[in-house]
């Protein structure tokens, strides 16, 4: 073999082991945005059967099969069969959250001494981001496997009013053990707060198979942050015991979601910061709920400090899903692993703030399985 051979021939292999290694299975047109680009979708598999469907626009978990008792595949996330029905003002269906997920209030905040001013858009306050949050940009599909989903999204310097250049990352991960692993990352090159999350609208029976009432929950929580009127908490850290927000044994969600609570009336039902009890820091239970009908259970580990738990209050039977399926009130449950509402405006909350040289990491895992 020739010198000139022998190099065609490395390079050849080089290529290939590259492509190997990376192993990119492609993703499928799923819509263009207004402004011509286009936006993919890519379906995610596991040895058991269990697909996930997730878009590069807002990072979207389209679609979530999974088996009931009998084995037979459901999708329990709600949200639209093409990407034109993500069009809406956002319920955010499915989407990551950020630069910060929830509330800060009056949209603003100072750190280091300078105060920054965000886009509000809910009321008085800023909410999952802004105008426009993760949930609707494009993200860049980076490596996917088939079983799993890098995504990677730059947040520019003053985007929505947040200070540095954030560069994200956002891994989903389909295992054999039937659990959906959601991986973030993200560095600054100038202080700023960052907390990612991801807002999965989940019915077990099935996503349009009516409300949610009769699931039956465990939430890991002890205490919780009370709201104001403007669903910004107080900063009292509140004991859930002898409350409706006690979830530590399993509840329906619905048994005292009509109560007079004055919390409870303030969000409409469930739509609270719970703080969980933790040991250490890796993942720890969070959540555990189940559907009696179908069988199937979802339990939520998290590295988080707090989950959001959010009935669909909001939903009014105006929007249809996948399948010509109406949503109505409280026709799927949201549990949002997250840091505190608010944080960058309360010192007593555990710190969001990122600086440069940091890594901010953070791990959610949706374990499924039947009753
Ligand atoms: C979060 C909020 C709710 C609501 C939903 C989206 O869960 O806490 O108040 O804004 O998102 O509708």
């Amino acid at each position: 073999m020739t010198p000139l051979n022998l190099t065609l021939l490395l390079g050849a292999f080089t290529i290939m082991t590259t492509n190997c290694s990376s192993n990119h299975v492609a993703g499928r047109e799923f819509g263009k945005t207004p402004s011509g680009e286009a936006v993919e979708l890519y379906a995610l598999k596991n040895a058991k059967g269990v697909e996930g469907d997730i878009s590069t626009y807002g990072g979207v978990l389209v679609a979530l099969k999974v088996p009931d008792h009998a084995g037979a595949l459901g999708d329990i996330v709600l949200g639209f069969d093409d990407f034109q029905g993500y069009q809406i003002p956002p319920p955010y269906f499915g989407a990551i959250v950020g630069r910060y997920g929830n509330r800060i209030a009056h949209a603003r905040f100072t750190l280091g001494g300078v105060e920054y001013n965000l886009a509000k858009n809910d009321g008085d306050n800023t909410l999952h981001g802004g105008k426009r949050g993760f949930d609707k940009v494009l993200w860049t599909a980076k490596n996917a496997t088939g079983h799993s989903l890098e995504l990677a999204y730059l947040s520019k310097d003053g985007e929505e009013g947040y200070p540095g250049n954030l560069s994200v990352t956002v891994t989903y991960t389909l295992t054999d053990n039937n659990e959906l692993k959601i991986d973030y990352s993200a560095t600054t090159d100038k202080d700023t707060v960052v907390n990612l999350t991801n807002h999965s609208y989940f019915n077990l029976a099935g996503q349009g198979e009516g409300d949610i009432l009769g699931h039956e929950l465990i939430l890991n929580a002890d205490r919780y942050t009370p709201v104001d009127k403007g669903l910004i908490p107080t900063g009292e850290l509140r004991s859930v015991a002898g409350t409706p927000f006690d979830f530590r044994q399993p509840h329906a969600i619905g048994e005292r979601i009509g109560s007079s609570d004055e919390q409870i009336a303030l969000g409409g039902g469930y739509d609270h910061n719970f703080i969980l009890n933790r040991t250490g820091d890796g993942l720890s239970l969070a959540a555990r709920v189940t559907e009696a009908k179908s069988g199937r259970a979802l339990e939520v580990f998290t590295t988080e400090p707090a989950i959001q738990f959010y009935t669909g209050n909001f939903l009014d039977g105006t929007i249809r899903g996948k399948g010509g399926k109406v949503y109505g009130r409280r026709s799927a449950f949201c549990l949002e692993t997250q840091h505190y509402p608010d944080s960058p405006n309360q010192p007593s909350f555990p710190s969001t703030v990122l600086k440069p040289g940091a890594v901010y990491r953070t791990t959610t895992v949706y374990r499924f399985s039947t009753t």
